[in-house]
């Protein structure tokens, strides 16, 4: 079986990647470089022993991915691909809506064309919106998004569900993550964020290897435990794992399915940074600043679903997300580049 996997060079494409091939999947990457490195796709043959196909192509660009489509037997499709900095899509929105949901009709397309039946999609916690209680269930109503980024997805869950129902033979799995962290356990492979990391864990990282002065918490005043956010991070290797079930789902079941992946247990930002010190033995300076736009106090996953009915279960521990991401940062302080 051959699957193709669109920003696959990306944090999650890569380590998606290495499962896929450890469980004997034949992997075809597509991916535009437009924020990562072929290099994580060398990395991953070096772990897992096995090539991979790369193509250098934008997935919007119909043509190029008819000629993969030639090339290459697909037989079932994980789109990673698109852009994901929530705030960058505030101020260039238009260049979200045309990336993340061409590159979504596009594929749609392209696998009708050739019959592919298949495809897995990354969507995000953010779709809840606001609206909805925690934990986040499934059936419960998408909400209100608060950027362009999570339109975006939003939007390509309604295109990929009608594609759905227009085609009987066609499945759809829809994968909302929820706080991706870690990196593959032989630190070869990890999120290489470019410029200041957006995201907590990174922000962490580049701190303990003392290339930024401190962290900023955004907010200590909300009405949570500790005053800090709560959010349900997930070691990125429970998620990869997550999209071998999803695909082999896929292939045997017609229709659209959603699924939360995440841990079910929330964790603060305090917490967070005292487990990632206790992982690497290294103080991290922070000051409690203001509360970030947008921001939710919290939320986390039921994972109920994921569990019944795809057999997948998150294995490793918040310790092991901060010792996973520390070793990727301390072996590769400049991350890919060399
Ligand atoms: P990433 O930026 O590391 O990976 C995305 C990849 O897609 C990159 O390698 C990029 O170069 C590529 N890409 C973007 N547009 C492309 C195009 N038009 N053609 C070809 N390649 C293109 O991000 P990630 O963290 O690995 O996220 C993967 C997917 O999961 C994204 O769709 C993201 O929105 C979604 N997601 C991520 C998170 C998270 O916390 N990381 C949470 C929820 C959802
Ligand atoms: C963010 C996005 C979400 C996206 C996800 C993965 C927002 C509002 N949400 O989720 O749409 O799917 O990333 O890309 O941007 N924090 C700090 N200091 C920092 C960085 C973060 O205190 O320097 C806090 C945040 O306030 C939050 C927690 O850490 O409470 C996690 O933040 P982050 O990693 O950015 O993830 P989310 O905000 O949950």
């Amino acid at each position: 079986m051959t699957i193709l996997a669109t920003g696959g060079a990306g944090y999650i494409g890569s380590h998606a990647c290495v499962s896929l091939l450890e469980s004997g999947y034949d992997v075809v990457a597509v991916d535009d470089l437009s924020n990562s490195s072929a290099e994580a796709l060398r990395r991953v043959e070096k772990i897992t022993g096995r090539e991979l196909k790369f193509y250098e192509a934008d997935v919007c660009d119909r043509a190029a991915l008819e000629k993969i489509f030639r090339e290459q037997k697909i037989d079932g499709v994980i789109h990673f691909a698109g852009m994901k900095a929530v705030g960058e899509s505030v101020q260039k929105p238009l260049e979200y809506y045309r990336n993340n949901l061409d590159a979504t009709i596009t594929i749609l397309e392209v696998m009708r064309q050739f019959g592919c039946k298949a495809i897995v999609f990354s969507s995000s916690a953010t779709v809840y919106g606001s609206e909805n209680e925690y934990p986040y269930r499934e059936d419960m109503p998408k909400g209100t998004c608060s950027n362009p980024y999570g339109w975006t997805k939003s939007m390509s869950e309604q295109i990929l569900c009608d594609a759905a129902k227009a085609d009987s033979e066609l499945s759809v799995v829809l994968l909302r993550y929820f706080n991706p962290i870690g990196a593959h356990e032989s630190g070869l492979i990890g999120e290489d964020p470019k410029g200041i990391p957006n995201n907590l864990m990174p922000y962490i990282t580049q701190v303990a290897v003392g290339k930024r002065k401190e962290l900023t918490v955004f907010g200590g005043d909300y009405d949570t435990p500790d005053g800090t956010c709560r959010r349900d991070y997930i070691h990125v290797m429970d998620l990869a794992e997550g999209h071998v079930k999803a695909i082999k789902y896929a292939m045997e079941h017609a229709g659209a399915e959603v699924f939360n992946l995440g841990t079910g247990v929330p964790y603060s930002v305090l917490e967070i940074i005292k487990a990632f010190e206790d992982a690497s033995g290294i103080k991290i300076p922070y000051r409690i600043g203001a509360r970030r736009e947008g921001d939710l106090p919290e939320f986390w996953a039921d994972a109920s679903k994921a569990g019944n009915i795809l057999g997948w279960h998150t294995r490793r521990s918040l310790a092991d997300m901060c010792r996973d991401s520390w070793n990727w940062q301390k072996n590769n302080p400049k991350g890919y580049e060399e």
